[in-house]
């Protein structure tokens, strides 16, 4: 989960290596270092901490040459420190390294009854150990790599720079995503587009298993036995200024008001506004109306067919984290109108289960990353089974998304806070698009309901502007809403989910206790943890389950809890139960959940912020999590 930068260019490699690193922090921030030439001789800088005291220690260095890699680390050996940041460096070789070499115990042992003394506890250091002996006798950085490659097991990106070759980078990867932006005079590896953008859109994919050999601007890729390997470099359409925090304070804040368009983008493609009728474009449907899509391996283009489709009787949707808690406002919608029967399992469970998964069923994985090694694994199995796979992701090309037979895209633009906002809302309003479809395909709606249903979904939009008012309000009621021991947060049907996904926000902002619970089951053990130090933030649309929930609110008020609800329109019986009211656009029972995620997602960031904790970078956590 670190983040890896390399630069060879005209331009300082200090500055664009930093400001890489900074795009890249959200995968890391435990550590981070950078390793430049200057006077032909690798400089290594490296500090415990976030970025921030990395920076304060390059504010007085400077590097004359062309070349250097950093990293900001996810520890997983070896305990946060600036003895266990990255780059390594062993020798004239430094490296850096995103994942873990599972094989390490018994490289090091090697390496020690050799007499090598590793000076880090991280099983990264160790390859570098390796390489530098290697390149002892080939003379040559990629040869040494690629006898390297064999002796390691497990999931890693690794790039790797050598003083004899100063115009030299070797890349490689098992697992974790390394892409290589080809400028015209300079070249920019990365673990993530976000940190290349800012030198150029043309990109190169590096495979699991591929080494790549770049000297200076030559980018050539090699299988690990040494093939050659044509890659077509691929132009990204993210601009730089899709990744700045346009005047908010942070990323986060910003990734929730621009949700609105995050959904509308999402739904455009799958919605045709003339005959308001879904349809699924894109790579595996056989319509790929994006050119962009065109450009993908059209091999794919048979793998998922409306046919296919059809032919669904089971669909296993299968996540982690927020992106799970969308696949379960997914099972909701699938069931109610495609009326076809779902399962929602969190990744790390499936994929260990042994799930049964009979014929003609579709394996939906969800991931904004695209890249979480749960998910991903979840993936495989699939596969492995014989199921029909897709992919819902924000990261296009990722490794999900490249090994998936369909795909559906979030279309949220860079999501950069940690705690995910717009990708949810995106994957959400794709379930319904979905849902639609699939009613549609298995006749369970009709003509007239599917338009009424696509006119629920293309008013969504504004009515999540109007939301985004709450804004204020709980800038101003944050302080308040800290002082509680806890938050339950409840409710029912297609709220269920939001419930779970509130409560997790604000463990992940604001580390204050907090409990997600279907409303109906209160009574089996919430609410013995009522009474006036407990805040219950209740999600009630008015809909089919209203009157349900509006009695579980009574019972929680009758024990003294106090009350944030969070409604539809002007509801004069939830504001005399409520100690805080919050009224949502009257809308269709669809998109409810799109609308309740706003106000959950402005409370927690609200709250964590009046504590004074790092919204964008909450501790301990990494955006995109490719290990286990
Ligand atoms: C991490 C992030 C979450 C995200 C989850 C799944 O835990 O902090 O925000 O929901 O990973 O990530 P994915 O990229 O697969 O959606």
């Amino acid at each position: 989960m670190c983040g890896i930068v390399g630069y060879f260019g005209p331009q300082d490699p200090k500055e664009i290596i930093v400001s890489g690193l900074k795009r890249l922090e959200y995968r890391g921030y435990d550590s981070a270092g950078v390793a430049i030439l200057h006077d032909d001789k690798f400089k290594l800088v490296r500090a415990s901490g976030k970025l921030g005291e990395l920076q304060k220690k390059l504010a007085t260095e400077s590097f004359n040459g062309r070349l250097g890699i950093g990293h900001t680390r996810w520890a997983t050996h070896g305990v946060p420190s600036e003895r266990n940041a990255h780059p390594h460096k062993v020798e004239g070789i430094s490296l850096v390294h995103n994942g873990i070499i599972e094989n390490y115990q018994q490289i090091k042992s090697q390496l020690v009854a050799d007499g090598v003394q590793p000076s880090s506890d991280t099983d990264s250091e160790l390859v570098a150990h390796l390489i530098a002996r290697k390149v002892k006798v080939t003379g040559d950085l990629f040869k040494a790599v690629q006898q390297v490659l064999p002796e390691l097991v497990g999931a890693y990106s690794i790039l790797v720079v050598w003083e004899k070759q100063p115009d030299t980078m070797v890349a490689f990867k098992n697992g974790p995503p390394l892409i290589i932006g080809v400028g015209e005079k300079e070249t920019v590896v990365a673990s993530d587009v976000q940190a290349i953008i800012s030198c150029t859109n043309r990109v190169i994919y590096l495979e699991d298993l591929e080494i790549a050999r770049i000297r200076g601007t030559k980018v050539e890729l090699f299988t690990a036995g040494g093939e050659p390997i044509h890659r077509e470099i691929k132009v990204i359409n993210w601009n730089p200024e899709q990744i700045e925090k346009a005047g908010f304070k942070h990323f986060m804040l910003k990734e929730i008001h621009e949700q609105p368009r995050a959904v509308a983008n999402a739904l455009a493609p799958h919605i045709n506004v003339d005959s308001q009728r879904t349809q699924l474009t894109g790579v595996g449907f056989g319509c790929a109306s994006f050119e962009e899509l065109e450009r993908l391996d059209s091999a794919k283009d048979a793998l998922l067919t409306a046919e296919k489709l059809s032919a669904i009787e089971r669909i296993f949707i299968v996540a982690c984290g927020t992106s799970f808690y969308a696949g379960m406002v997914g099972k909701y919608l699938l069931e109610k109108i495609a009326k076809i029967p779902v399962e929602c399992d969190i990744a790390s469970e499936f994929r260990y289960r042994e799930p049964v998964i009979p014929p003609r069923s579709l394996v939906l994985v969800v991931s904004q990353s695209g890249e979480t090694a749960d998910t991903l694994a979840a993936l495989r199995l699939a596969k492995s089974a014989g199921a029909l796979t897709m992919s819902i992701c924000n990261v296009r090309r990722s490794t999900i998304d490249r090994e998936a037979h369909g795909h559906l895209y979030m279309n949220s633009g860079p999501e950069i806070g940690v705690a995910s906002t717009k990708a949810f809302v995106s994957t959400l309003a794709m379930f319904d698009v979905l849902a639609v479809y699939l009613g549609r395909l298995r006749k369970a709606i009709g003509e007239i309901e599917e338009r009424q249903y696509v006119e629920a979904f293309l008013e969504v939009p504004s009515q999540m502007e109007a939301v985004l008012a709450y804004d204020k309000f709980f800038a101003e009621a944050a302080d308040r809403l800290k002082a509680f021991k806890g938050l339950l947060y409840m409710g029912r049907g297609v709220s269920y989910p939001l419930a779970l996904e509130g409560a997790l926000k604000l463990k992940e902002l604001a580390y204050m206790h907090a409990e997600g619970y279907a409303a109906g089951e209160m009574k089996h053990g919430p609410l013995a943890l009522i009474d006036e130090r407990m805040l219950i933030v209740m999600v009630a649309p008015k809909d089919q389950h209203y009157e349900k929930t509006v009695s579980n609110l009574e019972e929680a008020r009758a024990r003294g809890g106090k009350i944030i609800s969070i409604g539809t329109g002007n509801d004069a019986n939830l504001k005399s139960i409520s100690d805080y009211y919050l009224s949502l656009p009257m809308a269709d029972w669809t998109v409810n959940p799109l609308l309740e995620a706003i106000p959950l997602q402005l409370l927690a960031y609200h709250v964590a912020e009046a504590l004074g904790y790092d919204v964008d970078q909450p501790r301990n956590l990494a955006k995109s999590v490719t290990v286990e």
